[in-house]
This record gives C-alpha cells, structure tokens and sequence, in this order.
C-alpha cells in the first residue's frame, strides 16, 4: 500500500526518525520497551534529536499529548515545517535529490540562512544532515554548519512516505526550542518525562558533545541530575539514558538503574566504536505506575 493512500493509523506505525543524529536511540528502542511505564497519557521529551522515543512512543500509547523541545532551534523548525507544511518540505527536497553533487552540496551548505524562507531552511538540513560526512549534524563557533560532503554512492536523502508519516505523528504535538530546565514548568503529577541528554564521555578521547555551540560538561550533567529529582518529588515519572560512568551513577545514586548494550555510531576515535555500555535511570518500576 502506497503511504500517500494509508489512513492517519497507519500512517503513525511508519513514523520514524527521518535524521541520522548523534546519540539516536533507534537500536535501543527495542530494550527500551520493556523500561517504559505500563500507561503514558502525557510526555515530554526535553533533548528530543532525532526524536526516535517519541515516535516509537506515538505508536504504542494511543493519544499521548507530547510536548517535545530541544536547544537547537534549527531542528525544532525542522519538525515544525514536517508537522505543519509537509507537502511543501517534500517538494523542495525532490528539488535538492535531482540536484545532488558536490557543487550543489557546497553551494546549498555556503547559502546564508537568513535569506532562506523557513521550509526552504529546513529542507536545507535534512538535505545536508543525508548527504554529509558520516551525518554528523555539527556547527562551527558562528553557528554556521560545516561538514564537508560524505562519499555516500547513491545517498537515499529521503523517502516521502517516511515525510508524511512523521507529519502524521507530529499533529498536535508541541515543540518547543528551549532548555532542558523549562519542562519543570509544564510536567504536572503522572507525566512521561525521558531525557536523552549528550552522553557524559566515557574518556577524554571521547568526548563528543558538540551538538551546538555551547558543550555539555559536568555542571550541565549535575543542572540536569538536580532537574531529575525535582521532576521526581513533582511525582514525574523519570528516566533518563546516559553513558555508564562513574559520574553518571553518582548522580542518579538512590534511582533504579538499568544497563543496556548500544552501538556508538559517533566518536571522535573511530577506533573505539563499538558495544558500549549504557546506562538507564527511572525512578518507577518499569511495566508500572
Ligand atoms: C543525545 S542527543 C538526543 C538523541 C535523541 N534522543 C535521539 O534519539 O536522536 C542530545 C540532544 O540534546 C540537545 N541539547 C544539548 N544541550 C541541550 C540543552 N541544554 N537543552 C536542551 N537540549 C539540549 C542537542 O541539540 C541534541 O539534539
């Protein structure tokens, strides 16, 4: 069945990240399954990337009201433009697909965002976050992103069905560019919160936490531990994933920890990639609450 065909249900089971985003939680989706509160009805998703919880969540609790946000504005815009001009995004990546080449690359990369209207901005990321060196979404010190172009054959840049079923996930959700912090305002008693912070390095080699501008070091790591514990006498329910380290348990000490196995696709040392241990923190019992 052709997706353009499939009714707004079936459409939500497609949905998937459409991103390729450091940290992305797509292989772990399955060992999450079994971590998540046994009833969602309200989510937050306060560092969403490429937002591979939320989708995954969408299809399994029919009528979650979510409330989705990350720092990069750029991204938040990105799902704006897919939940609410999907149709328009579709056609300005049909154009950038039959352009695709180095010099199209470059010179889309070389534009000035300022003079872009905001669907052909978003186009422009999803275009250069498919077709760029090991889709590594990165900015230089003036914001400005500056990947050189990826050796991909034949890069599949993007498939519109997978467009209109995120869209269709995205309906009546928010999305919010803001802080980690600002979900303390809005998560009432009995919200979903998951947080998917930049990893807390396993080494000083691999240190990769340059999402945006600013890195995220040990004070964020002990600023976001602090938001945990509010959001838990708040009676949240909270889980966070983060890398196993000494740091991490000792922040999460007292909450109910749970190791999962990922594979790092980004690491500053390609020699280091790899099964890696990751930790999950909740402060309920799984299946429960
Ligand atoms: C590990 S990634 C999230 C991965 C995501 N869960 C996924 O599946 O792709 C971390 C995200 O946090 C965002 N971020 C970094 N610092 C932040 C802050 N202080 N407040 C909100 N978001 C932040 C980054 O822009 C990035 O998208």
């Amino acid at each position: 069945m052709n997706t353009a065909d499939a009714g707004p249900s079936e459409r939500l089971k497609r949905a998937g990240p459409f991103l390729k985003w450091a940290g992305g939680k797509g292989q772990l989706l399955s060992q999450f399954a079994s971590l998540y509160p046994r009833k969602i009805e309200r989510y937050l998703e306060p560092f969403v990337g490429s937002a591979a919880v939320f989708f995954d969540l969408r299809e399994r609790f029919a009528g979650l009201r979510a409330t989705v946000s990350d720092n990069n504005k750029e991204l938040i815009r990105c799902y704006e433009d897919v939940r609410d001009d999907v149709e328009g995004l579709i056609r300005r990546l049909r154009q950038h697909k039959a352009r695709h080449g180095r010099e199209h690359y470059y010179g889309v990369r070389g534009r000035s965002l300022g003079r872009l209207s905001p669907v052909a901005r978003s186009a422009r990321l999803i275009y250069l976050n498919k077709t760029c060196y090991n889709g590594l979404y990165r900015v230089n010190a003036r914001g400005e992103f500056n990947v050189p172009i990826g050796s991909y054959k034949n890069p599949g840049i993007f498939k519109e069905d997978q467009f209109r079923a995120a869209s269709a996930a995205l309906q009546e959700v928010r999305l919010e560019v803001r802080d980690f912090s600002a979900c303390l305002r809005d998560a009432r008693a009995g919200a979903f919160v998951y947080f998917d912070p930049p990893y807390d390095p396993v080494s000083r080699t691999a240190s990769f936490t340059g999402y945006t501008e600013r890195g995220f070091g040990v004070t964020e790591q002990e600023r976001l531990a602090g938001i945990f514990r509010e959001l838990d006498a708040k009676g949240c329910l909270v889980m966070l994933s983060n890398s196993d380290t000494p740091l991490i348990r000792k922040l999460y000490r007292g909450f109910r920890l749970k190791s999962v196995t990922a594979r790092r696709a980004i690491n500053s040392n390609g020699r280091r990639r790899g099964a890696i241990g990751e930790l999950v923190v909740m402060n309920y019992a799984p299946g429960k609450g």
